[in-house]
């Protein structure tokens, strides 16, 4: 029988990091398991020594208890609560708060007879922060680390046949929780699951397997570690293993079956060795994914199989050599993103189909590679990436952000340290998409972190490490800890200067975190892939992050809405009427970081934000350039792959007339290679007409593939095969005349068609970014927000109706003027000509616009435009096809999760919106503009914090800009580049408008 009594107070003691828990192994064992998911007893305490009441309420399990309904018993009311750096209470490290929710779960469970004399294991997936196990009273073992398992073996209690009491105790704030002081929700609970599972005493207790490549031929290699319940391994004992194809073979299948050695390298110490060489095998890479199945089998000397472990494995080599990172001997781009485990309904309990839906939505928007931040993921994720085709970054559960300098060499931590960066190697050391190990996050850089990376450096030679810490001051230094030089938010300028600089880099520069994609941002992403497809020793990065970590929230009562909700409660990116999606400070959480959880390229229903379509263009499989008029050069972009899988399609679009299409057929082009295609002859035909002319080439998937559905589209390269030439009354098809203009009192437009006459405009409803990076403040402080306008003058000239007036702002008055013409149309209609002159006065350094804004009188279902789409686009953001395009008008919003500027269209040369009958406006510009079209005024979505407070005008407003600023990043990291930049000067646009 085990001892009685737990280690005192093991929440607060930071050199305790398990108590009586098993070695973490890599030996995949839920197949063979008793599940004890579902629904536990359950008792939420104020603190871990609080009693316990007599009765219980129930919990789910896996579950987040911050996220679920349940009898609140001792009135502890544990909310989700957000912050980013801040630890949730003051008090220094290594003690956690008196106020220390902990939750109690029990249920009983009926240990399966045929387990007598087998050994039995308590699997515990993941518990935040301090686990604490008793059996039937008995205390069994203490686990820390809330993103890895712990396993516990229960052997002398849990009796074959016998019904017994597990008690799982889960104290939220601890000792661990300074290092594990990540930028998300603090959540409590139990979010992985749970199982009891048998083993034979004579058990594999871990398994290594190595699987490179040399000369074309996979080498495999298994490490088998064998242990006895009584510690006395029996006598001829021996393992044997089975390689089986997938269907991914390669042409010589002779390697396929047993593999005959079993090296026993040492029978006493439990060591044997399986090794084959493979020849002909088909390499694992992010793009061909190709696993084996392996089997390794332990026997009894007598040949019976006391156990097993299955693996599906890839071949692959991960190596830095110089300034590059390779696999299989290939530089490979990383096109990147930060994961966490997350999920707006249950916090951090996910499915295997939700991450599965995950890493679709990766694959189809064309990343390749996860970072997972910041602590080891689900490991069903890692089965997925193998699966899937991705290269991870495994990144271990430390984050110190608030001690972080205190802790990084503090010796009490050492340990914690070391736990969890060797018990995240021994889990993940199987999978071939694990290319780096990470050390953590955040932490700033000491000897604890030189004590892990030397731990792995001798445990797993054959990964490189990464660690932003050790070269955050300086990007030559830190090579203990780090392989690559992984900076946070560097701006290009940066990069591109140590890459190119007289010392010239010797690690590969893969930037952890970059692109901070909160709200309506992703700003000059083209311009960083510019940079690192050109410059040798840059190698790509991971966008900050893939999630809006909004959570669903009842908007009744500020409940969490939980996994009872259901899917039905949001959609595209929209919380339900009654629902809203909440983040820091929504809980009551004090303090908080507000909407800084919501920083991802998707929502929190995962649906994909324009910034996911900037970056599908960017890593697009194929590219192509214009070499004549009736060629271009098309690009393989991809590292291994040919274009088999893909299809292609072209379009012509021209200004007037219908786009015209044929089928493209893709050449037999070899990895990185190009060759000439000729475009079919028909579609040249088109361009006979007059007016510009673009050729657009759609590829999509071809054959059923891993992870995307034939016919998916994967990018839509585009090449422009002539310029506009003609001016705005040609193009808008008018000539001058009509009735004459009318005018307001005050000099505004008065017209059937506007609700709000067109005024100068100089302002956006902030994005994340421009709040963030200042420029918001600065907008306000200009008076740019609603500046006074003051008529200076109206004439009339030869049916020209000129109206001047001027702006007030702090940085003096901005001159603004209107020359208004009739216009008439064939077949009668009528419309106006304006041509607008605005002079912005030298302290207008950096405006958000400079445009006009209007309303129209009616709502109008469906909007077309000629210019940039279907996607939202920004000046910086802006690599969406020219084309014509069709929508619902209200669809064209962008409902970021604060509301903010959004919806807009870059390089538009017309638009329309008209309702069901066909009436209603059109506008045509002098030159390709930005537009947004959407039911909010700038100061609607500005001065709101959801969008369930957004009441949608009736009538559209409209944003004609002759110039917009970038988006920039400066929520984190850089802001724009100054072409992007909009400042003092004078601004001439014009455009027609016309009724429908
Ligand atoms: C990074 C950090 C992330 C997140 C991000 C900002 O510095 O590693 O966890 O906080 O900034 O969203
Ligand atoms: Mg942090």
């Amino acid at each position: 029988m085990m001892a009685q009594g737990f280690p005192p107070r093991p929440w607060a003691d930071p050199e305790l990091v398990g108590w009586r828990r098993l070695p973490m192994h890599a030996i995949p064992r839920a197949g063979a398991a008793v599940p004890l998911d579902g629904e536990w007893r359950f008792q939420l305490l104020p603190s871990p020594e609080a009693p316990l009441a007599d009765w219980w309420a129930r919990a789910a399990v896996p579950g987040c208890w911050t996220m679920q309904d349940f009898d609140d018993i001792h009135g502890v009311k544990d909310k989700p609560w957000y912050t980013n750096v801040r630890m949730p209470w003051p008090g220094p490290p290594p003690l956690p708060p008196d106020a220390n929710p902990t939750g109690v779960y029990e249920r009983d469970v009926t240990v399966p007879a045929g387990w007598a004399g087998r050994r039995v294991i308590l699997h515990v997936g993941a518990a935040e922060s301090v686990l604490l196990v008793q059996v039937d009273g008995v205390e069994v073992g203490v686990g820390k680390d809330s993103h890895l398992a712990s396993e516990f073996d229960v052997t002398d209690i849990a009796v074959a046949g016998e019904r017994v009491t597990i008690r799982l105790a889960v104290v939220k704030w601890s000792d661990a929780s300074f290092v594990e002081d990540q930028d998300q929700w603090w959540h409590g609970g139990i979010t992985r699951p749970v199982f009891l599972y048998a083993t034979d005493s004579l058990y594999l207790s871990d398994i290594r397997v190595t699987a490179g490549l040399a000369d074309g031929a996979g080498l495999l290699r298994a490490d088998i570690q064998v242990r006895a319940a009584d510690g006395v391994l029996p006598a001829g004992w021996h393992v044997s293993g089975h390689l089986g194809g997938t269907g991914e073979l390669g042409p010589d299948q002779a390697y396929a079956g047993e593999l005959a050695a079993s090296e026993r390298v040492s029978e006493w110490l439990g060591l044997a060795r399986i090794s084959a060489v493979v020849p002909g095998v088909r390499p694992w890479s992010a793009e061909t994914p190709a696993l084996h199945d392996l089997t390794i089998r332990l026997h009894r000397a007598d040949g019976a199989v006391a156990d097993q472990a299955r693996y599906r494995i890839g071949f692959r080599t991960v190596e830095v050599v110089g300034p590059d990172l390779l696999v299989n001997g290939a530089r490979v781009l990383i096109r990147g993103v930060n994961r966490h485990d997350f999920h707006p309904l249950t916090g951090r309990v996910l499915s295997h189909a939700d991450m599965r839906a995950d890493l679709m939505v990766m694959k189809r928007f064309g990343f390749n590679a996860i970072r997972t931040s910041h602590y080891p993921n689900d490991p069903g994720l890692l089965d997925l990436a193998d699966e899937l085709g991705f290269y991870v970054v495994d990144e271990a559960d430390i984050e110190s952000h608030d001690h972080a300098h205190e802790l990084a060499g503090d010796s009490r931590y050492l340990a914690a340290f070391l736990d969890r960066v060797s018990r995240m190697v021994l889990r993940d050391k199987n999978h071939p998409s694990v290319i780096m190990w990470s050390l953590g996050n955040e932490s700033d850089y000491g000897a604890n972190h030189d004590a892990a990376a030397g731990w792995v450096r001798r445990a797993d030679p054959t990964r490189p490490l990464h660690y932003e810490g050790a070269i955050k001051d300086d990007w030559h230094s830190g090579r203990a800890a780090s392989d690559v030089i992984c900076p946070m938010y560097p701006s290009i300028g940066q990069i591109v200067a140590h890459a190119t600089a007289s010392s010239p880099p010797d690690r590969p520069l893969i930037m952890c975190e970059y692109s901070h994609a909160m709200g309506n941002s992703n700003g000059t992403l083209a311009e960083y892939w510019r940079a690192i497809e050109r410059t040798p020793g840059l190698q790509g990065g991971f966008i900050w992050e893939f999630w809006d970590h909004g959570i669903l929230q009842r908007v009744a009562d500020g409940r969490p809405a939980g996994a009872t909700a259901g899917t039905t409660a949001y959609a595209a990116g929209i919380a339900a009427p009654g629902y809203r999606w909440a983040y820091g400070g929504d809980f009551g959480d004090a303090p908080n970081d507000g909407a800084f959880c919501a920083d991802g390229l998707v929502f929190p229903d995962r649906t994909p934000k324009p910034a996911m379509f900037e970056h599908r263009e960017l890593a697009a499989p194929v590219s192509i350039e214009l070499l004549t008029s009736g060629q271009v050069l098309l690009r393989n972009r991809q590292h291994f792959r040919d274009l088999t899988w893909l299809a292609g399609q072209w379009t012509l679009t021209v200004a007037d007339g219908e786009p015209r299409g044929a089928a493209a057929e893709l050449p037999p082009i070899p990895p990185g290679g190009a060759a000439a295609v000729q475009v079919p002859a028909h579609l040249a035909a088109g361009l006979a007409a007059d007016g510009e002319a673009w050729l657009t080439l759609r590829i999509t998937t071809a054959v059923p593939h891993e992870s995307l559905p034939p016919g998916t589209e994967l990018c839509t390269p585009q090449v422009c095969l002539r310029p506009e030439r003609r001016g705005l009354p040609a193009r808008a098809g008018a000539v001058p005349g009509g009735p004459p203009v009318v005018l307001d009192a005050d000099g505004l437009l008065v017209h059937p068609l506007l609700a709000a006459a067109p005024v100068l405009s100089l302002w956006r409803a902030p994005t994340d970014n421009d709040r963030a990076g200042g420029a918001a403040a600065r907008w306000e402080d200009w008076g740019l927000v609603s500046p006074l306008r003051t008529l200076a003058g109206v004439t009339r000239d030869e049916g020209q109706t000129v109206v001047r007036a001027s702006y007030a702002t702090a940085a003096g008055p901005v001159h603004h003027e209107q020359v208004l013409s009739p216009l008439a149309y064939a077949g009668g209609n009528h419309g106006l000509m304006i041509a607008e002159t605005a002079v912005l006065p030298a302290g207008l350094t950096d405006v958000a616009r400079v445009g006009s804004v209007f309303q129209t009188a009616s709502t109008l279902e469906r909007a077309q435009w000629f210019g940039r789409g279907p996607w939202e686009t920004y000046p910086d953001r802006a690599s969406a096809p020219v084309g014509r395009y069709d929508a619902r008008a209200d669809d064209l919003f962008t409902p970021y999760l604060r509301p903010q500027e959004g919806g807009g269209r870059g390089d538009v040369r017309w638009f329309t919106l008209t309702g069901p009958d066909g009436q209603g406006i059109a506008v045509h510009l002098d030159e390709p503009r930005q537009v947004s079209i959407t039911r909010y005024g700038a100061a609607d979505l500005a001065m709101a914090a959801h969008h369930d407070e957004l009441i949608p005008r009736d009538g559209h407003v409209v944003h004609l800009d002759a110039a917009h600023r970038g988006l920039g990043t400066a929520s984190c990291g850089p802001d724009t580049l100054p072409p992007y930049l909009i400042g003092p000067g004078t601004y001439r646009w014009s455009w027609a408008l016309r009724a429908l």
